[in-house]
């Protein structure tokens, strides 16, 4: 190797090893993030070698099952949704069991059946009493399973941890945040709590963070003097699908805003933390989110909901004819919003956050628009749009992407912008990267909780959003649906950047 070139590094408490011996509870095994994810991304995790050996996975469901039938459920799942090996496969799946529970059921009941079943597991294969519970129920569920964890004995261990994993919304305001907290800390404490955020699993988001504070070139112009705006977009060309009982409820802010976003925001403003830690990271992330102004809804946030439209070819409903969803809904399925945080590396520069369903394409990018270089000696003109874009894809197409001014071969000067492309498949020559969950259930069987959101974090959430919700709320939109499934969303939304002569530009 010569001297400019980097053996590769690798940090974190759980990083690259497989971790302790445990067992992992799922609640909510046989539903669909389950089947989509959590199991899948386990899945991955073995095929890398990176489950600990012993190990089990216990899923808890209503549906009446045995651990056969659970088996052969999550090996259509993973096929459906991985690149599948029968050989991998045939390893794995012996790992699965399967108890048929009701949540709500007494804990002398169900989870005494739960206990029975990990207890004899455990002496079976020889497993030290490590458990991670991971709640992946609706959330009415979660204070619930909490209590009868403790009722049945299953929430402490003399001889091993106990950790809990909970799906997002974590509460639906601050009130309710803070109330399942106080619950949830009668049983578990702070440090046996991961409240998970898919996101912050994902490779490009760990990316950003990796760009800025491992190479010295970025971080000298992260910040007001060099930059313009920020573009955060999270678009889905999928609508609701099966979920309109939850989506009613939830809509785009509780269920994209608080959490994704804001957290990309985190990534993306964040000071550079002492270390790369539980502590460093969320302490800084905090601090972001106490520097966020309140917004002012009426000038900094637009809404929007599909109507129907035409997406590959095809005649898509609107939101309103989805099945279960209210011909009247005041659902938004599209927001976008204008921060600002007040602190001094970022004062005066706007980010523009979007997300929404049915739109055009799926895409979720950070784009980061620097200032136009301010004297160009060339005679040709420029404006805000004129700057040098850098641009983090999460998905589709994992990678960086980066504007720039370049000549055009020829005679005279001609001067045209091109785009410079790290792609992560074909720089790691990776064709399908772990799913997002996989590092983060790594982790919290790592107990690294570095990439999980801290109780002080979620609440300043809920704070900051919960002026929009309430609005929206309360006033009905009189122009829904707004957009067309297959648009980039309301024209509004075009217009809260063209208000500051700017423009929605996804690379
Ligand atoms: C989930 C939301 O948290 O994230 C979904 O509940 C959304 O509505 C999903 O579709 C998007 O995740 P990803 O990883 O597909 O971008």
């Amino acid at each position: 190797m010569s001297e400019m070139e980097f053996a590769p590094r690798c940090v974190g408490l759980s990083s690259g090893k497989p971790t302790e011996p445990c067992c992992i509870v799922v609640f909510g095994a046989a539903g669909d993030l389950s089947r989509r994810e959590l199991i899948p991304a386990l899945y991955d995790l073995a095929c890398q070698s990176l489950l600990p050996e012993p190990f089990t996975i216990v899923g808890f469901s209503r549906d009446n099952w045995d651990d056969q039938a659970f088996r052969e459920r999550m090996r259509r799942a993973v096929a459906d949704e991985r690149s599948f090996d029968p050989k991998h496969w045939e390893r794995f799946a012996p790992h699965l069991h399967y108890v048929t529970g009701n949540f709500d059921a007494p804990p002398e009941g169900d989870y005494a059946l739960l206990r029975d079943k990990l207890q004899s597991l455990q002496r079976r294969h020889g497993i030290p009493d490590n458990v991670l519970f991971h709640l992946a129920t609706p959330p009415d569920f979660f204070c619930g399973i909490v209590n009868r964890l403790d009722a049945a004995g299953l929430a402490t261990s003399d001889h091993g941890w106990r950790r809990l994993v909970i799906e997002k919304p974590f509460g639906t305001d601050e009130r309710s945040a803070r109330d399942l907290d106080r619950k949830i800390l009668e049983v578990f404490k702070e440090d046996q709590t991961y409240r998970i955020d898919h996101f912050l699993g994902k490779e490009t988001v760990q990316n950003l963070l990796v760009v800025r504070f491992a190479n010295p070139s970025f971080e000298p112009i992260w910040n007001r003097n060099y930059v313009d705006h920020v573009q955060i977009t999270v678009a889905e060309d999928i609508g609701i699908g099966t979920r309109a009982g939850f989506y009613e409820k939830t809509g785009v802010v509780r269920d994209m805003v608080q959490n994704h976003l804001l957290q990309l925001l985190c990534m993306t403003a964040i000071e550079p933390p002492v270390r790369y830690d539980g502590a460093g990271l969320r302490d800084e992330t905090a601090k972001v989110m106490q520097a966020i102004r309140p917004l002012d809804v009426r000038k900094d946030a637009v809404r929007g909901q599909y109507g129907p439209g035409h997406m590959d070819g095809k005649a898509v409903p609107g939101y309103r004819a989805e099945k279960n969803v209210a011909s009247d809904s005041n659902t938004a399925t599209f927001a976008a919003l204008r921060i600002m945080i007040d602190n001094w590396r970022w004062a005066g520069v706007p980010f523009y956050l979007r997300t929404g369903k049915r739109l055009a394409r799926k895409v979720t990018e950070v784009a980061i628009h620097f200032k136009p270089t301010p004297h160009l000696m060339f005679p040709i003109e420029q404006d805000s749009s004129s700057g040098n874009v850098l641009a983090f894809r999460l998905q589709p197409e994992e990678g960086i992407m980066q504007t720039f001014v370049a000549k055009q071969p020829g005679p005279g000067l001609c001067l045209e912008p091109v785009t410079m492309n790290f792609r992560y498949a074909s720089a790691f020559g990776i064709e399908q990267l772990p799913s997002a969950y996989s590092w983060l259930l790594h982790d919290a069987m790592g107990g690294d909780q570095t990439l999980f959101a801290r109780a002080d974090w979620i609440y300043r959430a809920w704070q900051i959003v919960e002026p929009v919700i309430a609005q929206w709320t309360s006033e009905v939109a009189p122009d829904f649906p707004n957009y067309t499934a297959g648009s980039w969303g309301p024209l509004a939304a075009d217009g809260l950047l063209r208000a500051d002569k700017r423009a929605w530009k996804s690379l």
